[in-house]
This record gives structure tokens, sequence and C-alpha cells, in this order.
């Protein structure tokens, strides 16, 4: 396979993100079974913009999509403060929320959108991230469905960037740091 340039390698491959995408989709309709309103499915852009479509696609729980822009990184590897560039327009008091993530790091953008989302007092709320980077924590929080955890690499693809490049590759690459 040739690789875009900047990409060292693949970490995890389409078709095992795909099976686990589906598994994924089992485990929260199961969750979901008994739902009485639509499931709120809110995505954190860009980020999970593909994986969010590839998970809703296979689910057959009743939902409704919106979504939040939230910036952290820039275009740098280093973080930044958490600022709130795109809120819902969804009314989430009394309604389940499945907040879907591309990727958890240090923790901060989801610990303080929780925050905010809390405020408006939804019924329930958890979180779907596609990957987990558990050793670069600097916040705790509670996944529900977590696709990979992988070791501290900078990675690209499946919606994932590194200044706004490879979101569109199918796979998660390994971002070349030299
Ligand atoms: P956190 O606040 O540190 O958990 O940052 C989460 C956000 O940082 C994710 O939603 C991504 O947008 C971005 N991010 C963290 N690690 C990576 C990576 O390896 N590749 C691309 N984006 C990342
Ligand atoms: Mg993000």
């Amino acid at each position: 396979m040739i690789l875009p340039e900047g990409i060292k390698s693949v970490l995890i491959e389409e078709k095992i993100i795909q099976e686990k995408i589906n598994e994924l989709s089992k485990l929260i309709d199961m969750e979901y079974r008994d739902i009485e309103t639509p499931l709120v499915v809110i995505g954190l852009l860009k980020g999970s913009f593909i994986f969010m479509s590839d998970l809703v696609k296979k689910m057959s729980t009743p939902l409704v999509v919106d979504f939040m822009i939230a910036s952290s990184y820039g275009d740098s590897m280093e973080n930044t403060e958490v600022t709130i560039l795109k809120d819902i327009d969804t009314h989430i008091a009394g309604r389940h929320v499945l907040i879907v993530e591309d990727i958890i790091d240090t923790g901060i953008t989801l610990t303080k959108i929780e925050e905010i989302l809390s405020t408006r007092n939804p019924k329930s709320m958890k979180i779907c991230t596609l990957l987990n980077k558990p050793s670069r924590r600097k916040k705790d929080v509670n996944i529900d469905f977590n696709g990979f955890d992988i070791d501290d690499h900078f990675v690209g693809g499946m919606g994932l960037d590194f200044a706004q490049k490879y979101r569109n590759l199918p796979y998660i690459g390994i971002v070349s740091q030299d």
C-alpha cells in the first residue's frame, strides 16, 4: 500500500476499524434498547465526522444527530485552551445523550464538554470514542464505548488530522514527527 507523505505506517487497518465499529454499534443498540425518545448523538467536529457517520449507519436505535466544535489543538501538537466554537441546537433536558469523539488524549476537551452539557440536565450522558490514549491522560474520563487503546503516537485518518491533513484516510496511520 502506498502511504501519503508524512504517514509513517498504518496503525489500525480499515477492516479492523469497521469490525470494531460494528461491535460498538451493537453494544450501543443494546444499551439503549428501551429508550422512549430518540437518542441524541452529539459528534465533536471535525474529528468525529467519519467515525460518527460509520457508527450511526450501523445502529438501529432511533436517534437524532447534532454537532459541537471545541478547539483544543489548533494546528500544532501542543494542547491549548478549550473553546466552544459551535454549540448544539438540540434541547437535551430529559433526553439520553451519547457524545462521539475521535480520540481521547489528555481528556481536557471532553471534561469541559461534559461539564457544559450536564448543566442542561440530560437524562443520561455517555461517551463513545474511536481511539483512546490512556498514557496522556490529565483529566479522568469515564469512557462507556471505546474502540481502541493506542500508545502515545500522533495519528491521522478516519477523521483525525495533522494540520488538517489525512482526515479522509480510511485507516489510522502514524504521523511522522520528523
Ligand atoms: P484532549 O482534550 O487532549 O483529550 O484532546 C482531544 C482532541 O485532540 C481530539 O478530539 C483530537 O482532535 C485531538 N487529538 C489528540 N490526539 C490526536 C492525534 O493523535 N491525532 C489527531 N488529533 C489528536
Ligand atoms: Mg477532536
